[in-house]
This record gives C-alpha cells, sequence and structure tokens, in this order.
C-alpha cells in the first residue's frame, strides 16, 4: 500500500489557478419555489436570498439557501422559450453550475481558457449598492459549468441582483457544514480525457484512483479517478461506466440524465448520527441498509472507533479506514424522479479518502434499487 499521504499528492498540483473552496451550487430545476421548500424542511437550509420578478428579473426565479459554508441556488425559467427551460427538458432537475470561490475571476478565466476550456461566461463585473462581484465560467463535462466568483469587494447577501429573502419559515438546521466533493458521471472511454482536463486546464491532480477491478459487484463495474486542486478545499472524482454482466448505475445515470453531469454532492457533519437520524426525521430517503454482516464484520474490518455500531447499524452508516483515520458515510436516494442526482453525508476522522472499502456494499444497495425501477 502507497505511503504517500493525500497532502504530499495534492502538493504536486499547480497553482495558477488559486480556489478557496465552493462557493456555491445553482441546481436548474422545474419548479423552485417547490424545490427550496424541500431543501428546507428535509434538509434545513435556511433563506438567505432571491431574484425573480419582484426584483426585476423579468425571466426566471432563484432562491438561494444556506447552511454552514453551504450555499445552494434553486433557479427556474419563467417561459418555456429558455435555456434554463431546455436545459430541465433534457436533463430533469441537475446540477448547472458548480461555483469556486477564487481571488482572481480575470485571471482564473484568462488561465483556464488558455489552456482550453471552452467559454460560458466572458469575464464581468457586476455591481449594487454592496459592492462589486466579478465573475466568468467555462464548461467542465456534459452542459455542466465552472462560475469563478471572486468577492473580496461585495458585502451583500448573494450577488449583485439578489435582494435578502426573508422568511417566517424557517426550519432547523440538520448539521450540514460544507461541501467535501462533488462527482461526475462521464459517458464510455471519456474519464481520462476528463481527468486530463482537469489536469491540463484546472492544475488539479489526480489523487486516487480506482479501476472495474476494484469497483464491481456481481453486475456492474466501474471505474473512477479523484481529482483535487492544490489546498484540496475542490474535489471532484470522475466516474466511467464499466462493462459488467448487467447496467450499471453510471450508465442508468446517463439514460436518464440524457448526458454526462453531476452525479453526487458530498456534504460533510461533525455528528453523522445526529445528522442523519434529523434528516431520516424530515423524510430524506437514503439507500437501504448493508447487510447485518457487514456491522458483524465491522469491529474486525474498521478497528476501534468512538461510535457505538448498533447506533450506525440502526441508520444504515457506512464505515471506512485508511492510513490515516476513518470515515462514516451514507447515501440518499436520489432526490428526483428521474434516477440521477443524490447526496452523500459524510464525517471525516482522519480519512481523507472516499470510501473504497463500502463500494461493494454501496452499489449491492444501488442495484437493488435499479433493479425495482426495472433499469438493471
Ligand atoms: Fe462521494
Amino acid at each position: 500500500m502507497s505511503t504517500i499521504t493525500f497532502a504530499e499528492k495534492i502538493a504536486e498540483a499547480q497553482d495558477f489557478l488559486p480556489i478557496n473552496g465552493t462557493d456555491h451550487i445553482e441546481f436548474y430545476v422545474g419548479n423552485a419555489k417547490q424545490a427550496a421548500h424541500y431543501y428546507k424542511t428535509a434538509f434545513g437550509f435556511q433563506s438567505l436570498a432571491y431574484a425573480g420578478p419582484e426584483t426585476g428579473v423579468r425571466d426566471r426565479a432563484s432562491y438561494v439557501l444556506q447552511q454552514g459554508k453551504i450555499r445552494i441556488v434553486l433557479t427556474t425559467a419563467l417561459k418555456s422559450i429558455h435555456p434554463i427551460s431546455d436545459h430541465v427538458k433534457q436533463h430533469g432537475d441537475g446540477v448547472k453550475i458548480l461555483a469556486l470561490w477564487v481571488d482572481d475571476a480575470y485571471s482564473a478565466f484568462k488561465e483556464t481558457t488558455r489552456r482550453g476550456a471552452m467559454s460560458y461566461l466572458e469575464p464581468e463585473t457586476r455591481t449594487d449598492e454592496h459592492g462589486e462581484v466579478r465573475i466568468s465560467g467555462i464548461y467542465t463535462y456534459g452542459e455542466t459549468v465552472h462560475l469563478f466568483v471572486e468577492r473580496k469587494n461585495y458585502t451583500g447577501s448573494f450577488l449583485p441582483g439578489y435582494q435578502p429573502w426573508k422568511n417566517d419559515y424557517n426550519p432547523t438546521e440538520t448539521g450540514l457544514l460544507y461541501i467535501d466533493h462533488c462527482v461526475g458521471n462521464v459517458g464510455w472511454n471519456r474519464m481520462n480525457e476528463t481527468v486530463k482536463w482537469y489536469e491540463r486546464v484546472m492544475g488539479f491532480v489526480n489523487i486516487l484512483s480506482f479501476d472495474d477491478k476494484q469497483i464491481n459487484t456481481e453486475y456492474s463495474a466501474l471505474m473512477s479517478k479523484v481529482m483535487s486542486n492544490g489546498n484540496g478545499y475542490s474535489k471532484f472524482p470522475i466516474n466511467e461506466p464499466a462493462e459488467g454482466k448487467k447496467k450499471s448505475q453510471i450508465e442508468e445515470y446517463l439514460e436518464f440524465y440524457e448526458g454526462e453531469g453531476v452525479q453526487h454532492i458530498a456534504v460533510a457533519t461533525k455528528d453523522i448520527l445526529a445528522t442523519v437520524g434529523e434528516l431520516k426525521a424530515r423524510g430524506v430517503e437514503f439507500l437501504s441498509p448493508p447487510p447485518e454482516t457487514y456491522y458483524d464484520l465491522m469491529p474486525e474490518r474498521i478497528g476501534e472507533i468512538d461510535e457505538e455500531i448498533e447506533k450506525l447499524k440502526a441508520l444504515g452508516i457506512l464505515v471506512d479506514r485508511d492510513e490515516e483515520g476513518y470515515l462514516l458515510q451514507i447515501f440518499t436516494k436520489p432526490v428526483e424522479d428521474r434516477p440521477t442526482l443524490f447526496f452523500e453525508i459524510i464525517q471525516r476522522k482522519g480519512a481523507q479518502s472516499f470510501g473504497a472499502g463500502n463500494f461493494k456494499a454501496l452499489f449491492e444497495a444501488l442495484e437493488r434499487e435499479q433493479e425495482s425501477r426495472g433499469n438493471l
């Protein structure tokens, strides 16, 4: 087993694109008002900002929600003839924008397009009474976009054009703190191309790779490579389907998303037992738990941990260990009717990896769901 730590691998990344973390994630959805209610009620996000007809935006409505350092934006077009409507028609509800918080949005655009990125938004400066935000954007896999957001001279609630969103309905938070990683699914033979794109265009490094021999079940397989920026604040694992006896979950995603896109968003908590207990009580649906034997074998596989195994078992939480520590994780069912985007809840206790030891248990649970949809 390799003794190179993630910190050492990450140190090889190039720093022409300094990133301070995830700025926000924007979803294009069919009904942003109802989606916002779901994320407030079920996940405990708080109302932050709004843009729409009442604030002078004529063609769309956007609701911005916040919890910990996580900001999500839910946007719907108000007319059928609109790029957002086209996006929703093809992909269903899904992630359009993975926005990165940078120190210089103009330089981020220049450095990435110079290295071959396709432009989505030429650098521009947006201003209001709270200051200015500089913003630019490039396309990544599928129709997904990385925006670069520079907000050092801005004190408003979100971005110019948005008003603070005051609301009397404010369910409590569930302990979600920050985005740990966002995973993309790409098509056949597209993983290495995408990995090279992150290396060349973004200066990222490949910190972890899994092939189809490591990630497989009786029926299906996939390949995955994790890309990270230089400080480890931005991690984008990339999955590609692999040949198996039956259709893999990645193929099911690609079929129903009608293209490449974001498969899951992993959000971190400091207390996964409390967070998942709360999410379940509020109606968030999780993948079916692994078989009993998974927990029977846990002491042997993982060794000493702080949590009681009975409590983890009651909630179906998975545990994995690497050289640096352990992590606890659980996956929701897709959060829309198409079997596409889902969430991961993760608590890291030293481990910087992604739960490879759980892949088999996880994918067998995914396949049980897939079979129930008639898509296996
Ligand atoms: Fe993940």
